[in-house]
């Protein structure tokens, strides 16, 4: 394999599928994944401890992603707040810009990786699926770890973090143009991987 960069943008609202796809993905192709979502979670936890969340934007460190348990309910509200705030995310450009340039390939998922962050990728995926089955997955994620959570609130959860993601003015989550779009809501983990693969392929240079 060459060590070109080769950027792969997945975007979509919470639970479609970006993570599981985004990591099947990257460890396919073997390129390295950073998931985006963990930079505004990150952020959010801050701003729950009492910090201010551009100061926590920018001190931001790769180190700080591995520390504790980001993927809570709580956090999830929290990143989505002070995902609105344009300082914030434009606070967080420039490590997701240099990620997705690294030799060997890259994999980001998030809300705005195909429409500002890198909207020059190779490949750009949209991943959806519907507000049900999307909470559904999510609930069984949180009950698993023991979270103290109901279907409908997992459902009203995502509902709100979905018009909030969608409905600011900077970076709103959406489709790029030249995005591929792909609902999960009634594929296998194994049959949106595979489609996942499709798309990759036809845009991956012979020579890789
Ligand atoms: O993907 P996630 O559920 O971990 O993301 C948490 C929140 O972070 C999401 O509700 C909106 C925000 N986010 C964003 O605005 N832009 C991104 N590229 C990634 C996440």
């Amino acid at each position: 394999m060459s060590g070109a960069p080769f950027t792969i943008a997945i975007d979509g609202p919470a639970a479609a599928g970006k993570g599981t796809i985004s990591k099947g993905v990257a460890s396919h192709f073997e390129f390295a994944h950073l998931d985006t979502g963990l930079l505004y979670r990150a952020v959010g936890r801050r701003t729950l401890e009492g910090f201010g969340a551009l100061e926590a934007a920018q001190a931001l460190t790769a180190e700080v992603l591995e520390q504790g348990d980001l993927r809570t309910a709580e956090i999830a509200q929290a990143a989505s707040k002070v995902a609105v705030i344009p300082e914030v995310r434009a606070a967080l450009v420039d490590f997701q810009r240099a990620f997705a340039r690294r030799a060997g390939g890259a994999v980001l998922d998030g809300r705005d990786i195909g429409t500002v962050i890198c909207p020059n990728a190779d490949v750009k995926l949209f991943v959806t699926a519907s507000a049900e089955v999307r909470a559904e997955r999510r609930f069984l994620e949180l009950s698993a770890k023991g979270a103290d959570v109901t279907r409908d609130q997992v459902l009203a959860d995502v509902r709100e973090r979905d018009a909030r993601d969608a409905e600011r003015s900077t970076a709103p989550m959406k489709p790029a143009d030249d995005a591929v779009l792909l609902d999960t809501t009634d594929l296998s983990i194994e049959a949106a991987l595979a489609k996942a693969f499709e798309v990759i392929n036809t845009k991956l240079p012979a020579t890789r």
